[in-house]
């Protein structure tokens, strides 16, 4: 009785210093190490910041807080109204300059123009933050027009970052300095049973960046896998900041803290908790469990997508 006593005793005491030490890293990483300053000051990393994605959401929020760090910045995105607008609007809020690069990341034929506009610069931190989802998660098998939409999907969240980190990472190594910030997703880390193509996108991106930056980590050069839960946007078409779902601003400046701390960061606190109990649920509950749950998150949503789809089309 007292070994199970004991053993009992030893297995709840390791719990609580897991958490502990979790939660200390967490609080590390999100506050403590940037108010002593040991993130990297992205201004000493070169003169330009190119952001992809960068008229709406998150990529905007990074494109202003770096403006305001003092960075010129290149922004990337479709829409050339919008461009000219975020554009000015940095100009006049930062004083910085800016340049715009009107670009269909869906597209394959654009990176001659990309290379031909940033590949001189110096570029000190790419945000290679352009990415796309489905309209609602839908079945694999019933994803309209399936071969263009997974094309476009690939094409927009995997073949963007890797060309673009093609186009400027030799610069970076060359000057021995520069920041790569990488946007993938909680949902690389957990079954997304109805999201499978963008789920799938997000784990490229997070497997990308840790390998790539085990490989010029001696060079001078960070990179940063971002793994951001649900964040107010018009892709999560979430309207109103909540504790767990921040404004792209508070999530883009919380994020910024942790550049050369934290290798693989969800960014934002609330959403490190979540991948606390995401690892624990994986270690210690069968696999089906957090699938179930995310499987059935998905399809509620899903059913509300067709609902939205079907109400549209009667008033069209
Ligand atoms: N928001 C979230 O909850 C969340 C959660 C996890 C991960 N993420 C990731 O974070 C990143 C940003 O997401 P977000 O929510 O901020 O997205 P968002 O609000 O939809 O903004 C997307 C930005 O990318 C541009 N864009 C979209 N498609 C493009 C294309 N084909 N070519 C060029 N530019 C394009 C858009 O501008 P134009 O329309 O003018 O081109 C816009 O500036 C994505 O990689 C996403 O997967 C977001």
């Amino acid at each position: 009785m007292e070994m199970w006593e004991f053993i009992g005793k030893v297995a709840v005491a390791l719990f609580i210093a897991r958490i502990g030490w979790s939660l200390l890293k967490g609080v590390f990483g999100s506050f403590l190490a940037a108010a002593i300053r040991l993130n990297i000051d992205v201004k000493k990393t070169g003169e330009w910041a190119v952001v992809t994605g960068a008229t709406d959401g998150i990529g905007r929020a990074y494109a202003f807080e770096l403006a305001r760090l003092g960075l010129k910045v290149v922004l990337v995105s479709r829409n050339p109204f919008k461009l000219q607008n975020v554009a000015a609007e940095i100009n006049s809020k930062y004083g910085v300059d800016t340049k715009i690069i009107d670009v269909d990341f869906t597209k394959e034929d654009i990176y001659e123009r990309l290379e031909s506009e940033v590949g001189k610069l110096d570029v000190g931190v790419l945000v290679n933050n352009v990415g796309m989802s489905y309209d609602f998660p839908e079945y694999f098998t019933d994803i309209s027009d399936c071969q263009e939409m997974c094309d476009r999907l690939i094409n927009c969240n995997i073949k963007s970052l890797t060309h673009m980190t093609r186009i400027v990472l030799p610069g970076m190594v060359e000057r021995k300095r520069g920041v790569i910030m990488n946007l993938s997703s909680l949902s690389s880390i957990i079954p997304a049973p109805l999201l499978a193509v963008y789920g799938a996108t997000k784990a490229y991106v997070q497997s990308f960046s840790v390998s790539l930056a085990a490989e010029i980590a001696s060079k001078g050069v960070t990179v940063q896998c971002v793994m951001p839960g649900f964040v107010v946007s018009n892709m999560s078409r979430i309207r109103r900041p909540t504790l767990m779902a921040p404004t792209p601003t508070a999530y883009v400046k919380s994020t910024l803290r942790t550049v050369g701390i934290e290798k693989c960061t969800a960014g934002y606190f609330m959403h490190k908790i979540q991948v606390y109990f995401i690892e624990v649920a994986k270690m210690h509950f069968p696999g089906w469990i957090l699938t179930h749950i995310v499987f059935s998150q998905l399809k509620a949503f899903r059913t509300r997508g067709h609902k939205k789809k079907e109400k549209e089309a009667k008033t069209e």
